[in-house]
């Protein structure tokens, strides 16, 4: 397969329906080993979550913990997905798409500059996405909604994982389905397990993203299959 040939592979993973476990619940002591686990299981979406200590109170991962894993989960046909809950995003877009990012998802809440960053994501040849947390209604994504890849509904508030799922989340998914483009991806964030991804599928989801269920569960590729059972991702 060529370079771009894989790149546009791996931009149809984005809208395919799937399970993505977030290394935030990982044993991060292995890292690759977890990551591996998930690959071999069938996961082809892996999720980053980035938090800087100012938008969110903790502070995780940066663009060199992309970089560690991206030979490991490209050569799987897989492709990082990167969460982005920092302040000013803008000012990183260039060094997460370096490292090997494959979507990059910001929050609108984070910059004054939505498009502006999603416009950078794009330029960089890389999968745009922008996240709206609980409390920010659907329309925030109006003006922009030519210029996204991916939007993402937060049904936790961002920053921690193993959070109880907000269940106002599903109407808001079908809002958000229903207002975006066609082949925009749809992903669910926070709260995600084999008992709410259904419901998060069935209202327009077809991206899910899944930390705690996963890799809290002392067997990760028997709960990554267990959610994609229940919802009928891969
Ligand atoms: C929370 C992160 C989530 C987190 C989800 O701010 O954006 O991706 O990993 O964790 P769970 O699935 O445990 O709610
Ligand atoms: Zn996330």
């Amino acid at each position: 397969m060529s370079v771009a040939d894989a790149a546009e592979r791996r931009a149809a993973v984005l809208r395919e329906r799937r399970v993505a476990p977030s290394i935030l619940s990982a044993d991060l002591a292995r890292l690759g080993s977890q990551v591996d686990e998930v690959l071999a299981a069938g996961a082809r979406v892996i999720h980053v979550d980035v938090m800087d200590g100012h938008f969110v109170p903790p502070i995780t991962f940066g663009a060199i913990v992309v970089a560690a894993l991206a030979d490991l989960v490209h050569d799987a046909g897989g492709v990082l997905d990167v969460h982005l809950m920092i302040e000013r995003p803008e000012r990183h877009v260039a060094d997460f798409a370096a490292a090997g990012a494959d979507s990059i998802t910001i929050h609108v809440e984070a910059t004054p500059h939505v498009r502006y960053a999603l416009d950078a994501i794009r330029d960089a040849g890389v999968g745009a996405g922008a996240a709206l947390c609980p409390a920010t209604p659907v329309q925030a994504l109006d003006e922009v909604a030519d210029a996204l890849d991916l939007a993402l509904c937060m049904s936790v508030n961002p920053g921690w994982s193993a959070q109880r799922f907000i269940p106002g989340s599903v109407g808001k998914l079908r809002r958000l389905r229903a207002a975006l483009p066609d082949g925009v991806a749809l992903q669910v964030d926070g709260g995600i397990h084999d008992r709410t991804a259904g419901p998060a599928v069935a209202a327009g989801a077809n991206l899910l993203v899944a930390g705690s269920a996963v890799f809290g569960s002392g067997d990760p590729a028997g709960a990554y299959a267990r959610i994609v059972a229940a919802s009928g991702a891969a």
